[in-house]
């Protein structure tokens, strides 16, 4: 099959281009240095292929995820890089019970330490807030957490901090600022305890030195948001769509919103300019080739890989012009 028989809108691997990119993160980061987020692309196809490339350990955005990769056979240290409670909490105790695989959860709070504990979790990061106004704890309530969570029989493995505040910064304090965002999470180790400092991602691939082990996801697909930033890896994703209405100024598109992650703003329509995206449509202006014609094949590149992704069933990888894979988007919902 060709990649424009594929039925569309279709999502697209360039599969030299997730090996380049893969290699190149690999260099920096290798093996276990780097803790791959799967929150990036949902599969454990492709998580299978940075596991064969030796990076054994995975981060995970929610249960969901977790509970796939462990049944995948993908367990051998999964890191929920996020907070739980409730049910989502028991539910991730029953894979580490399970023995499926190693489970550690972040924990910012007393609430979700208890939860943490009473799931039968047995280790845990402390998550310091090193200046992204999200999850993680006050760096100065970070010991007095560890020894909570030791005192209910876990262990500390020791700190995860993720700068994402910083993924996008291109000013002259970029380096200044993810140093100091560092000093925060290791002075936090200090209290904790543990040797494991988890943080960073595509943004900071190259300027954090502080993280025991990267949590970097997006270099894997790229969106042409992402790759003004991170410029050493190439945009392996698109979207493969159809021309589906044709009129002297413009065309029109079979893929719009529900198959394009927007919250970065508009994809970039190869050999055309986008106009606009609607639910199922996207127009675009005439590029320089001209009109084309109902039912020519047209390569959208996604400006945010993470929830384009996440609207996809699955993946065909192609080499060339030949799909030669299908990667299922398995790791989707809650
Ligand atoms: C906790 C956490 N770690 C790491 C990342 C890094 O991801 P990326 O490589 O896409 O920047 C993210 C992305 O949002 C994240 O939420």
């Amino acid at each position: 099959v060709l990649v424009h028989e594929l039925p569309t809108p279709a999502l697209v691997v360039d599969l030299d281009r997730f090996d380049a990119n893969v290699a190149t993160m690999a260099a920096r980061w290798p093996g276990t240095r780097l803790r791959p987020h799967v929150k990036a692309f949902k599969s454990t196809a492709l998580a299978r292929r940075l596991h064969d490339a030796g990076h054994t350990a995975f981060c995970c955005a929610t249960v969901r995820e977790v509970e796939g990769m462990a049944a995948a056979g993908l367990g051998d240290d999964l890191l929920l890089a996020n907070e739980v409670v409730g049910p989502a909490a028991e539910r991730l105790g029953a894979v580490a019970r399970s023995g499926a695989a190693r489970v550690t959860a972040a924990v910012d709070s007393d609430a979700t330490v208890d939860a943490a504990a009473a799931a039968g979790i047995t280790e845990v990061l402390i998550d310091v807030d090193c200046g992204l106004p999200r999850c993680g704890c006050d760096p100065a309530d970070a010991g007095r957490l560890a020894d909570r969570a030791r005192r209910l029989g876990m262990a500390v493995r020791g700190v995860m901090g993720y700068e994402g505040h910083l993924m996008r910064a291109d000013g002259a304090t970029k380096q200044d600022d993810v140093a100091a965002a560092g000093a925060v999470v290791r002075a936090a180790l200090a209290e904790t305890g543990g040797d494991v400092v988890s943080g960073g991602g595509t943004g900071t691939w190259d300027l954090n030195d502080w993280a025991t082990e990267l949590q970097a996801g997006s270099y894997c697909l790229m969106d042409t948001e992402y790759v003004d930033h991170s410029p050493a890896f190439a945009t392996a994703l698109t979207l493969q769509a159809t021309v589906v209405s044709s009129r002297p100024a413009w065309g029109v598109l079979d893929a719009g919103l529900k198959a394009l992650g927007m919250d970065h703003g508009d994809p970039t329509v190869v050999g055309g300019d986008c106009w606009f995206v609607s639910d199922e449509h996207l127009t675009f202006g005439w590029g320089e080739a001209g009109r084309l014609a109902v039912g020519t094949p047209v390569r959208v590149v996604p400006a945010h890989v993470d929830p384009t992704v996440a609207y996809h069933e699955r993946m065909h990888v192609v080499r060339g012009e030949e799909v030669v894979d299908q990667w299922p988007v398995d790791l989707r919902g809650w």
